[in-house]
């Protein structure tokens, strides 16, 4: 297997020269411009690197490595519809840049063309699991969006959907290399339960640099999650242990349609590190990584193999990006 960066260069050699049509201009040109914005390309990264772990040739991968990071941002950009984001990879969102036709448009041709990338393997078993991980993550964005006005939710339901809108594309990732690689069954059903947990850590992750993330280089606007009283680990943590004041001061947050952003992200900042839910947080991430590590472990590969998808999900992890 090669590192990281090599298969990073590959995928974004790739993703370059990916040609559009011309026209029609407002269709295509959010694609190309949303694509070119780069991102940490982790999906398509873990296809290949899951393909040689394997014993395939990566080179056999590179198709469904594109279609997944095509379908990947595809999901981006209807993501900061529902989320109404004006920032992602430290430019502006293509629904605020053209508008939310054309987020909705330009993602769903997006979506084809990465069906179409990934039918190019020609295999079913990679087709049918690409399709449904993609209805998972619709249902995950689903609940997602219905967890908002839920006050109730559990931490059991919050791990589910991240589990979906998020986790099952990394697991898919990894299985479908090993597809390709015609890896049996068993090695490609642990490779993708690492994928998953070190999704449900990746997401973890997210949600707190979109507390106490630096902008510039998580490339996101702080305090998206707390205007939208999504329902992140930190918020339901909070939920379940704010009592008196602090309990007051939750209730005011979450019901005050006329709060500022920046008054809301402070005072509901302040209220996390009152609480200590980050720790909370930080602790369940180091829950899950371990989970991932475990996992590779047990894959049959070589060592050097082991330690490069186990030092990609440490670092991911840990992330600051
Ligand atoms: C963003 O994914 C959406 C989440 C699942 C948190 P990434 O963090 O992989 O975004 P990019 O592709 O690197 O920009
Ligand atoms: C995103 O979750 C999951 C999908 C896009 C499917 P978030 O809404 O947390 O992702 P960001 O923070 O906008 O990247
Ligand atoms: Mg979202
Ligand atoms: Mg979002
Ligand atoms: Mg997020």
């Amino acid at each position: 297997m090669n590192d990281f960066k090599h298969y990073l260069d590959t995928v974004n050699q790739a993703i370059a020269s990916i040609p559009y049509p011309e026209k029609p201009s407002q269709l295509y040109e959010p694609i190309s411009y949303h694509m070119a914005l780069g991102g940490k390309r982790v999906r398509p990264v873990l296809v290949l690197m899951a393909c040689d772990a394997m014993g395939g040739d990566s080179a056999n991968a590179l198709d469904a490595a594109l279609g997944l990071e095509m379908f990947h941002n595809f999901t981006l950009l209807h993501d900061d519809v529902m989320d109404n984001a004006d920032v992602r990879r430290g430019r502006t969102t293509v629904h605020r840049r053209w508008n939310d036709n054309t987020a909705i448009l330009s993602g769903d041709t997006m979506l084809t063309i990465a069906t179409q990338y990934i039918a190019r393997c020609n295999l079913w078993p990679v087709m049918d699991l690409f399709n449904t991980t993609a209805i998972e993550i619709y249902e995950g964005q689903q609940w997602d969006m219905d967890y908002e006005n839920r006050n109730d939710v559990s931490v059991e339901e919050y791990i589910n959907m991240i589990r979906l809108k998020t986790s099952v594309l990394l697991g898919c990732a990894l299985k479908m290399g090993a597809l390709i690689a015609e890896a049996d069954e068993q090695q490609a059903n642990l490779l993708y339960e690492a994928g998953v947990n070190m999704g449900l850590a990746f997401q973890l992750r997210d949600d707190v640099l979109d507390v106490w993330g630096d902008p510039e280089t998580f490339g996101k606007e702080i305090g998206g999650d707390i205007m939208n009283n999504k329902k992140t680990y930190l918020l339901i943590n909070t939920m379940q242990l704010a009592t008196g004041d602090d309990a007051d001061e939750l209730r005011h947050w979450l019901n005050d349609p006329f709060a500022s952003r920046d008054d809301k992200v402070a005072g509901m900042t302040a209220l996390y590190e009152r609480l200590g839910v980050r720790q909370l947080a930080e602790d369940a991430i180091a829950r899950y990584n371990d989970l991932a590590v475990a996992a590779f472990s047990q894959v049959k590969m070589s060592d050097d193999d082991k330690a490069a998808f186990i030092a990609l999900s440490n670092r991911l992890a840990g992330r600051t990006f």
